[in-house]
């Protein structure tokens, strides 16, 4: 019999139909999440589910689901799924590493360049009509170049980060759980503390998973640590930051600058006080938005799910005990 599937948005073509070949699926065809009534009926039945980060997978979802053998999440964060009862369940989770990582890099680059420039500031200014001439004192903004670097998570994507800024002539410090030493001579970039880091850095980019150890691991104490002119980066997942210390910052010139892919909460709301701001620049979680990335990132989410539901090891488990025999 054909596993029964639920994905809870709709995917790209080319993997969705590779799913259907082999699964009976239902979908979820609205532009929002699935509704979460909508979910803990459609699971009922499910043998697989893909997952987004946008759903939240938690003990209710897998007891609403008794024949649930593999969550394949399509990200390479899971901070969405409960792990733990996941594996207590003997439930497969999967992710989406890899194939994300040069593409979530290039936006990295991209948003520190809109907050060193000031870019979503000019771009405001010019379609207000309000750009009357060039100006010698216009819209000043920082160098990227020969400007230090902190990269907070020398993981795949904050390696990508480095090779990056090298290219762009910049001074690169890291701060990890673990020293990277074979890193540190290949890319010529330094290790450094996370108040030696935060001290010395002109950028500070964050690229860690969202665990309880890094929720609001940049808060007030952090921003004090901080030069005042410099600028954070958020591509990662919005809680690592305290929100109101980052207005608080933002606002009292603690730092200059933030530019945000990620928020807490997300969407973030129209009335935040953040949105006040002239010195932030925040867009809407698009870290992995290339159409051959989603599409990567499809096709890995449904053949890690095709793997894990025929019995075999898909590429991408987070919780592999749950495999060993
Ligand atoms: C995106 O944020 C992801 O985790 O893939």
């Amino acid at each position: 019999m054909r596993p029964k599937v639920y994905v809870t948005r709709l995917i790209p073509e080319e993997p969705l139909k590779k799913l259907q070949q082999n699964c009976d699926c239902r979908i979820w065809d609205g532009e929002l999440p699935v509704p979460r009534d909508v979910l803990l009926r459609e699971v009922q039945t499910a043998d697989g589910l893909v997952s987004l980060l946008t759903d939240r997978i938690d003990a209710t979802v897998m007891d609403a689901a008794p024949k649930l053998r593999v969550i394949s999440n399509m990200a390479v964060g899971f901070d969405n799924v409960d792990i733990k009862e996941a594996t207590k369940r003997r439930i497969v989770v999967c992710n989406t590493p890899e194939v994300l990582t040069e593409t979530t890099a290039d936006l990295a680059f991209a948003l520190m360049s809109a907050a060193a420039r000031r870019i979503g500031e000019g771009e405001r200014i010019v379609r207000s009509g309000k750009w009357k001439t060039w100006g010698p004192m216009i819209l000043l903004g920082q160098d990227i170049h020969h400007a230090m670097l902190g990269i907070i998570g020398l993981g795949r994507i904050g390696t990508e980060i480095a090779k990056r800024a090298l290219g762009f002539d910049m001074k690169v410090i890291y701060c990890d759980r673990d020293r990277r030493p074979e890193m540190e001579k290949k890319l010529g970039i330094e290790y450094a503390d996370l108040k030696t880091l935060l001290a010395r850095s002109d950028f500070v980019t964050i690229h860690t998973p969202l665990t309880s150890e890094t929720h609001h691991m940049i808060g007030e104490e952090q921003f004090k640590a901080m030069k005042k002119t410099a600028i954070l980066v958020n591509t990662a997942r919005g809680p690592i930051v305290d929100p109101k210390a980052l207005y608080n910052a933002l606002r009292d010139r603690l730092i200059a600058y933030a530019a945000l892919d990620v928020t807490e909460p997300e969407p973030i709301p129209p009335d935040d006080p953040l949105l006040t701001l002239d010195n932030i620049v925040i867009v809407p979680h698009i870290g992995s938005a290339s159409v051959a990335t989603r599409t990567k990132m499809a096709m890995m989410a449904v053949d890690n799910l095709l793997a894990g539901l025929k019995g075999e090891r898909p590429h991408h488990v987070v919780n592999p005990e749950v495999l060993a025999k």
